[in-house]
């Protein structure tokens, strides 16, 4: 029997591609480039939304902007997760303007429209008297969503262009193809969020994901995280294409939190191997996902500008490890030491933002320790062609 081979894991530095440079200045300032990507990346490719332990019951929703459209994504009566656009078939209103909340039907409050949470209209009064109008043809204008390991992806392709081979989109299950089953035992499909920040972030969006996918800055920017986890240990097993990444040691007997400790109980059946591991993968266009033997990390990147990024962090725990008889459970432990080091990064990228606005701004070479930064930049190019 043929068994798949596991991809092997290459030190930062070797899958190195010399001559790489960093992204010339238009790339982090520009108006035009800033509208090419919504057009190109975020109106076209699988973008997180949330998870689903945000609307566990059926009525519950959030509201998302996606490309500039405002969506909303609810679980309906059967449990199903859906998505619609957050615009009335009547004359257009703005359902819901709230960021999260619970509802048995979505009503307009300009002439209450009420639609059904499949996204059916069920009332419209007084339309009655409108001879020909058929309430089944004024349904809510469908998202398409899929799940993920428990997120919750959209992709707005399908509506913007399905005829064209260009405005199509790739399914869901094939896009993530290269991650199927590579987190299965964490579980992340069941953990439950136990605290979100916002941050934010003066820079540009690539910004945080070229600093994410290094850690050449990490002596120098998070000396505490150095600490607990060596600078030059990173190793990748995916290092081309749209998810990159790979682990980074945590020393024997340490957690990445403020005590040094580990703060709560395994995600899930994390081997031995992992214990001693953190995981971090960025997720092309707006996810990072850090993997940590007790809890994972998720951040959502939301660029507002050129030059400004909201990014959601939601850390995420087993939902018993909050249990009694879990006595070492202590998300903040872990939430405090992120924030501090997310915080340091923002920092960073801030400042480099404000570097490259100046006219003595030239793109500048990558060190070898810098390989998934520039292939980031790399699918990012490919991206935008
Ligand atoms: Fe929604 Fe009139 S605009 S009911
Ligand atoms: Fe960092």
């Amino acid at each position: 029997m043929e068994t798949k081979a596991m991809p092997a894991f290459r030190k930062t530095a070797e899958t190195f591609a010399s001559g790489a440079k960093t992204l010339p200045q238009r790339y982090f300032v520009s108006p035009e480039v800033f509208a090419e990507e919504r057009e190109k990346i975020f109106s076209r490719q699988w973008v997180l939304v949330g998870h689903l332990s945000q609307i566990p019951k059926a009525g519950d929703y959030l509201v998302q902007e996606v490309a500039g459209d405002s969506l909303i994504v609810l679980r309906d009566k059967d449990a199903v997760v859906r998505g619609f656009y957050n615009v009335c078939r009547h004359r257009g209103t703005r359902l819901k303007e709230d960021a999260c909340g619970h509802a048995a039907a979505i009503q307009c409050p300009y002439h209450a429209w009420t639609y059904g949470l499949d996204g059916k209209l069920t009332c419209a009064p007084h339309m009655d008297d409108v001879p020909g109008f058929d309430k089944a043809e004024y349904s809510l204008h469908a998202v398409n969503l899929a799940l993920w390991e428990g997120f919750i992806f959209v992709n707005l392709a399908a509506t913007r262009d399905a005829s064209t081979e260009r405005g199509g989109y790739i399914p869901l299950e094939k896009w993530f193809a290269p991650l199927a089953g590579k987190f299965s035992h964490w579980n992340m499909s069941i953990l439950r969020s136990a605290k979100r920040i916002e941050y934010d972030v003066r820079a540009n969006w690539k910004l945080m994901f070229e600093n994410y996918s290094e850690c050449y800055h990490c002596p120098g920017v998070h000396p505490m995280l150095s600490k607990v986890s060596p600078y030059d240990s990173a190793e990748n097993d995916l290092c081309e294409g749209p998810f990159l990444g790979g682990f980074m040691s945590i020393t024997k007997g340490a957690g990445l939190t403020m005590s040094g400790r580990a703060c709560a109980l395994p995600v899930g059946g994390t081997n031995a191997a992992d214990s001693q591991r953190v995981f971090y993968y960025s997720i092309f266009p707006n996810m990072l996902l850090s993997l940590h033997p007790e809890y994972v990390m998720v951040h959502q990147l939301w660029p507002q500008s050129p030059e400004r990024t909201l990014i959601l962090c939601d850390w995420f725990f087993h939902p018993d490890a909050a249990g009694a008889s879990n006595p070492s459970y202590n998300p903040d432990d872990a939430i405090e030491f992120w924030d501090i080091t997310n915080k340091q990064d923002w920092h960073v990228c801030e400042l480099s933002q404000q570097g490259i606005v100046s006219r003595a701004y030239q793109p500048g070479p990558y060190s070898p320790r810098e390989s998934i930064p520039a292939a980031w930049d790399r699918e990012y190019l490919r991206q935008m062609t």
